[in-house]
């Protein structure tokens, strides 16, 4: 037993001594912005974390990160955001890297590299050495906008709010859906969508859910079809947009949003093979018990005829704390198409294939979604409610969105006679929208919630 304590105690003293070499050693060469961080925070974090640059999707984060003097401030919040993974925002799972389009997620080594240098003291080190950081200027960031102010180019359409829309200075967080005007006259003719852009108001913008623009998130560039794939956008459509507003609240903070919209259309002569539609997938008819911390709920979708699956969109509120969706082929084998282990609601990410995905026809779709009712979620507004589908950000929701084409190729020519079935299902699409739409009423709002949020 002596002899096992003694090699003990050698051993706790001989890695002292090694702990204490690699201090020395650590402060002699331990990382600096210039040389380490900055390419790191480059090719990670500054397509969002920029000054006045080309906020793509005009949605920004709160400080840049290619300043030495922001990154040194924030450097204890930057490793409390690199380790619990809230930084760079991605919700799904480490499974599906390369799988789809814009996603972030940061390499074990970079992420070390950054903890080091927050750990080292958050050195400057040598401007000289940035030389290097520059060769590797993150996707996006770094780019010109355009002199249309667009990154789709020119549109072909703009949509904009009716008056501007005033967030008082009390608002913290506020999510009104609200109507995109159609200037008079300017879309009489259906028109096949190719790409479509948001172009925010500004910072207080946190993200946007369109009904015809994809998501608006931060660093998020326009929503683009692949080529030959498009949508109707009927005559006079019905466009709105759901704005997640997320400012400090306080005397002065009021500010007036302006964000428009706009849209690229295919040329006349171009061909469109495959329609683009939609499902948002709801599935109601549950309730999460209170406290609950894992409430699990399932819903299946017969899949009726083949299709390529263009993205996919999980939906939930504010309990949301997972999401799965898995595909079961006609023979039973069975494939997890997204799994975002940890679902915030704060971020409404669209995970788009880089390669549209076949789905034979007499597929399952298996989705699943799991809630936590407890007071353990941070987010949770009540957790004594017994929780129900809603609309309400109090209430819950279950949704699949998908974006998809059936694999038939329409060979339709942009400029001739529309195909009456895809006319027929462009337009009871916008009248559905029109009639489900709750939209936000300048006239009638007083904003008294705003007292009730703060009892
Ligand atoms: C897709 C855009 C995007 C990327 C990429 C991104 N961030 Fe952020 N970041 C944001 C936004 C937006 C916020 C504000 C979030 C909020 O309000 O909750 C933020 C907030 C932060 C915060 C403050 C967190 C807090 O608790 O207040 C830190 C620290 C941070 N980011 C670090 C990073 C680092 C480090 C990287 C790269 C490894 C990175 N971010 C990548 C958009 C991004």
């Amino acid at each position: 037993m002596k002899s096992l304590a003694n090699s003990f105690i050698t051993l706790a003293l001989g890695s002292i001594a090694l702990a204490a070499a690699s201090l020395v050693s650590a402060q002699d060469n331990a990382p600096t912005f210039y040389a380490d961080a900055l390419p790191v925070f480059q090719k990670n974090c500054v397509a969002c974390h920029q000054p006045e640059g080309p906020s793509v999707g005009g949605i920004s984060a709160p400080m840049p990160l290619n300043d030495y003097q922001q990154a040194k401030a924030w450097a204890p919040m930057i490793k409390n955001a690199l380790i619990t993974g809230y930084m760079p925002p991605w919700g799904a799972h480490e499974r599906h890297r390369g799988e789809f389009k814009d996603e972030r997620y940061i390499d074990k080594k970079e992420l070390n590299l950054l903890l080091a240098w927050v750990d080292g003291g958050a050195l400057e080190g040598d401007p000289n050495d940035a030389m290097r950081a520059e060769a590797l200027v993150a996707n996006g960031a770094g780019t010109v906008l355009p002199e249309s102010g667009w990154w789709i180019g020119e549109p072909d359409l703009v949509v904009e709010f009716e008056a501007p829309v005033y967030v008082p200075d009390a608002v913290k967080d506020w999510q009104p859906t609200i109507q995109m005007m159609v200037p008079e006259g300017a879309h009489e003719n259906p028109k096949w969508i190719s790409r479509t852009e948001l172009n925010t108001g500004g910072p207080w913008v946190h993200h946007i859910v369109s009904s015809h623009m994809g998501v608006g998130v931060p660093g998020r560039g326009p929503f683009s079809y692949p080529e030959g794939w498009g949508v109707l956008l009927p005559e006079n459509p019905f466009v709105t947009v759901n704005m997640h507003y997320h400012k400090n609240p306080g005397e002065g903070t009021a500010v007036e949003d302006n964000t428009s919209a706009g849209f690229v259309f295919y040329d006349d002569g171009e061909i469109i093979d495959h329609v683009v539609e939609t499902n948002l997938l709801p599935h109601a008819g549950w309730t999460i018990p209170p406290g609950d911390p894992n409430y699990e709920v399932n819903n299946t979708y017969d899949i009726e005829e083949d299709i390529y699956l263009l993205s996919m969109g999980p939906h939930m509120h504010y309990r949301g704390k997972a999401m799965r969706y898995e595909l079961e082929y006609p023979d039973g084998e069975r494939e997890v198409l997204l799994w975002v282990p940890d679902y915030d609601f704060n971020w409404q990410f669209l995970y788009e294939y880089k390669e549209p995905k076949f789905i034979p026809a007499g597929s399952t779709m298996h989705m699943s979604w799991w809630f936590d009712n407890s007071d353990a979620n941070r987010f949770n507004p009540d957790s004594t409610a017994s929780v129900e589908y809603g609309p309400a950000t109090t209430d819950e929701m279950a949704n699949a969105r998908i974006y998809y084409a059936p694999t038939t190729r329409r060979g339709i020519v942009v400029g001739e006679a529309l195909p009456e079935d895809v006319l027929k299902m462009a337009r009871e699409d916008d009248r559905i929208r029109r009639e489900r739409a709750t939209l936000y009423d300048p006239t009638s709002d007083d904003f008294s919630w705003l007292e009730e949020d703060s009892r």
